[in-house]
């Protein structure tokens, strides 16, 4: 059966902390080496991916491409608006043709149904780059950062602080999944996908909606936020004055336990979602963080080939 990646689910908690025990070793393991030679074993050697993206990005389009190139294979990038995709050719036809060129799909868009329909009309895998709803890949190397530095995963509690979003919905699957706690610091109108939020309960996670920030960010072993404007998105004014309570600043970070990390996907906002002093501070990891997407996704990309 094609194995896709459009949410954690989808691998389940067993195959995440394989991938993240492969991505740690992978990356040991090209310490000090120039970063286009492949990996000793080049286990994608012969494999294309396709990478359409529909919205902006720097660390996916980037890092994805890198991945494979250290995996052994080679990509083809496309932004959507340059394919007849953009000009109303299907989705679902799109899917079909180019499943006879690639080996994989990766695509980033907005409405998360078009990938689930890539992924129905596909012969091949299709990884989710990011959707209006998710962000699987970036949860994956959020939480090898966090393992990478030396924190357990089970049992540990995290704090979001600020807007209910994509990546904050892939944090509560996560949680079901591998066994962590997580308190949202949120204004009301701001919560989560109540669907990840049942899914990761009936896995066992706690999470908990906390309309004050002090109280979502007490005793954390990580404190993570995002931009409160995602892409594509209108909020303004009116939307930076509601999400201000729940700022990351440093009598904030106090809050939590003092070897607590901080973690942003970026990109970010210095004075919004996250003062300069905590996101250039010791205890932000958000350039581990950023470089993990590359580790972290050539281990998505063997899951999806089987290799994991
Ligand atoms: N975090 C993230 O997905 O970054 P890009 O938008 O730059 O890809």
């Amino acid at each position: 059966m094609t194995r896709h990646f459009l949410n954690l689910s989808d691998a389940g908690g067993d195959a995440i902390a394989a991938m993240l025990g492969d991505a740690l070793d992978r990356k040991a393991a090209r310490q000090g080496w120039p970063k286009g030679r492949p990996d000793s074993d080049a286990p994608l050697a012969g494999h294309v991916l396709a990478m359409i993206f529909e919205k902006s990005s720097t660390r996916t389009r980037f890092s994805f491409e890198m991945a494979m190139t250290q995996l052994g294979g080679s990509v083809i990038v496309a932004d959507a608006g340059s394919m007849q995709l953009g000009r109303g050719e299907s989705v679902a036809d799109t899917a079909r043709v180019l499943s006879a060129y690639v080996d994989a799909i990766m695509l980033r868009t907005d409405d998360h149904a078009k990938i689930e329909v890539m992924a129905h009309h596909a012969g091949v895998p299709v990884i989710n780059a990011l959707t209006d709803l998710s962000h699987p890949c970036q949860i994956v190397a959020d939480l090898l950062t966090i393992v990478d530095h030396g924190k357990a995963l089970p049992g540990l509690q995290f704090a979001w602080l600020g807007d209910g979003n994509n990546v904050l919905n892939s944090i509560v699957e996560a949680a079901g999944l591998m066994k962590f706690d997580v308190r949202i610091g949120c204004p009301e109108g701001y919560d989560p996908d109540e669907r990840f939020i049942a899914q990761a309960r009936a896995g066992g996670a706690d999470i908990s909606i906390h309309r004050d920030a002090d109280e979502a960010a007490a005793g954390a072993d990580v404190i993570v936020t995002d931009t409160w404007i995602s892409m594509g998105q209108r909020g303004g004014d009116a939307k930076l004055a509601v999400m201000m309570p729940f700022q990351v600043d440093a009598a904030l970070m106090a809050r939590a336990r003092p070897e607590a990390l901080f973690l942003h996907c970026l990109p970010a906002h210095r004075g919004e979602e996250v003062t300069a002093d905590v996101i250039d501070g010791p205890q932000s990891v958000i350039f581990d963080e950023a470089e993990n997407r590359l580790h972290a996704q050539k281990s998505i990309l063997r899951w999806v080939f089987g290799q994991l």
